[in-house]
């Protein structure tokens, strides 16, 4: 069975069969977005400005004064040096050294050295103009074992890269997790287990207490979702389960940790704004049946509205909860006053997006829309604007900022040195011009982090796709700008496009 027919049956077994008979209460849906506000932001406007080298661009659309044209990367993915400095093991290094769970066997071990590499990759990212930088602090370089006493020499090397990052004049934001939770931690049951969340809460409080006065945006728990749908559902990523039960309770878990993270900041009395980084599916009937739209409804109930609405409005959706039932581990383990934790106010959504979701009468899924690289990504930039604009109609005007957002391009360093990602320049503008329309119709969105700074270690497919406005040529752990980076340092120069 391939991976995807494995992750749709999985992802279906997750959906019971009332979500066929889900009742249509009111969510004007991704499908129908509209506008959010007609007033224009200030600042933001399409009067031409000089076009962006690299061609396929008119020069029409100016984004507001201060915009954070900005980067992404993760720890694990880029930084190597597996056994350095006191690090302890992560799932990830589990996971990839299981022989079958990633594709040609690859690991983090190495990937783009960034550990040793920073300082040359900072030099990167002042080249192309970069204002913000997100990058994310591997958990098991700070507690080895993801409790006790802090590791000096993990925090060191984390104050090195943003005393570097303001040095060169680039906004650090900082994801507190991202997938790479300390192996010991998950021997004593992972997510599943309630005590991770407060140790969670306990390690944010030591990075707050270390970085706090150096880093001015926190993101907490990356796409949890995605720890859900591919670490116990699929099963494809670590910790590699099958498991619908635990699933959730794992999804209420990272949701709390989140929560306690939010109110480790505020403790420590540290200046910072802090948030979510939720990867958001808008998600479409597939065809015009009242079928269709239910499913549709439960659908984004349970890629979007699980973890927006429990952040902020305190309360899990109750078609989710109900076609999850009560006798759920999930609902069985939400205990009192964790609503109230997990929504605890927070400054910033971090939105992360990559595809829409075709949602059918039958709760299974269709591809309307060319994919990139990856088989799951349909490229539709207008589930951009989509997306953005229902997150501010739905939940108001919190300040937005897109953390991830690319696709994978078979690059290839040709002769002459250069990487002719021609792809990567179009899927990018068409999303930057959804951005700045959502921006025009009123979406607070002040800073968009194109995935990825680097080629990098694209957790199962290893290192076989290529994400990077940076090509890393593994060999020789040489950096070269693809075409997409230079058109990019001239769209930040010019502050739109
Ligand atoms: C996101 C992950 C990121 C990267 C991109 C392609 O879901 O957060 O690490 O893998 O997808």
């Amino acid at each position: 069975m391939s991976l995807l027919t494995r992750r749709r049956l999985l992802r279906r077994a997750a959906l019971s069969a009332t979500a066929a008979r889900a009742v249509r209460t009111g969510l004007a849906g991704a499908a129908a977005a509209g506008t959010v506000a007609s007033a224009a932001v200030a600042g933001c406007d399409d009067t031409p400005g000089p076009a962006p080298e690299g061609g396929a661009s008119s020069g029409a659309l100016r984004f507001p004064p201060d915009f954070g044209w900005g980067a992404a990367t993760s720890a694990y993915q880029i930084e190597g040096a597996a056994k350095e400095d006191g690090r302890g093991e992560s799932v990830w290094d589990t996971f990839s050294r299981t022989p079958g769970r990633t594709r040609n066997g690859d690991t983090g071990d190495v990937a783009a050295d960034h550990y040793h590499r920073y300082a040359e990759d900072l030099d990167l990212m002042r080249d192309l103009g970069l204002r913000s930088y997100r990058f994310s602090i591997s958990w098991s370089r700070i507690q080895a074992d993801g409790s006790g006493r802090p590791n000096q020499r993990g925090l060191d090397f984390y104050r090195r890269l943003v005393d570097g990052l303001h040095e060169r004049g680039i906004a650090p934001m900082a994801t507190l997790f991202h997938w790479d939770l300390p192996q010991a931690l998950q021997d004593a049951g992972g997510w599943e287990n309630r005590d991770t969340a407060e140790r969670f809460g306990a390690y944010a409080d030591i990075v707050f207490r270390a970085l706090g006065d150096r880093v001015p945006a926190w993101l907490t728990i990356n796409e949890p979702k995605t720890v859900v749908q591919n670490g116990y559902l699929s099963g494809h990523h670590a910790p590699g389960r099958q498991d619908p039960a635990a699933a959730y309770l794992v999804a209420h878990h990272l949701q709390l940790a989140h929560g306690l993270a939010v109110r480790a900041l505020r403790a420590a009395g540290v200046e910072g704004r802090i948030g979510p980084a939720l990867n958001l599916h808008p998600c479409y009937p597939a065809d015009d049946t009242a079928e269709a739209a239910a499913a549709t409804r439960l659908y984004d109930g349970y890629e979007n509205r699980l973890y927006l609405d429990s952040v902020f409005t305190g309360a899990y959706p109750q078609d989710v909860l109900a076609d999850l039932g009560a006798d759920s581990r999930m609902v069985r383990g939400i205990r009192d006053g964790d609503l109230a934790v997990i929504a605890s106010p927070v400054d910033l959504l971090a939105v992360q997006y990559y595809t829409p979701i075709y949602v059918t009468g039958q709760g299974t899924t269709v591809r309307k829309w060319p994919t990139s690289g990856a088989e799951w990504q349909q490229i539709y930039p207008e589930g951009m604007y989509d997306i953005l604009t229902r997150v501010t109609r739905d939940y108001g005007p919190i300040p937005l900022t897109i953390t991830e957002n690319g696709l994978p391009c078979p690059d290839t360093l040709a002769p002459d040195g250069t990487v002719d990602d021609t792809a990567r320049i179009d899927f990018l503008r068409d999303h930057f011009a959804a951005a700045h329309r959502a921006i025009l119709d009123g979406v607070p969105l002040e800073s968009y982090h194109v995935w990825s700074l680097l080629d990098n270690f694209e957790w199962a497919e290893g290192y076989d796709q290529r994400w990077g406005l940076v090509y890393v040529d593994y060999p020789t752990q040489r950096r070269v700008l693809k075409r997409s980076a230079h058109w990019y340092r001239t769209v930040i120069r010019n502050n739109g496009l």
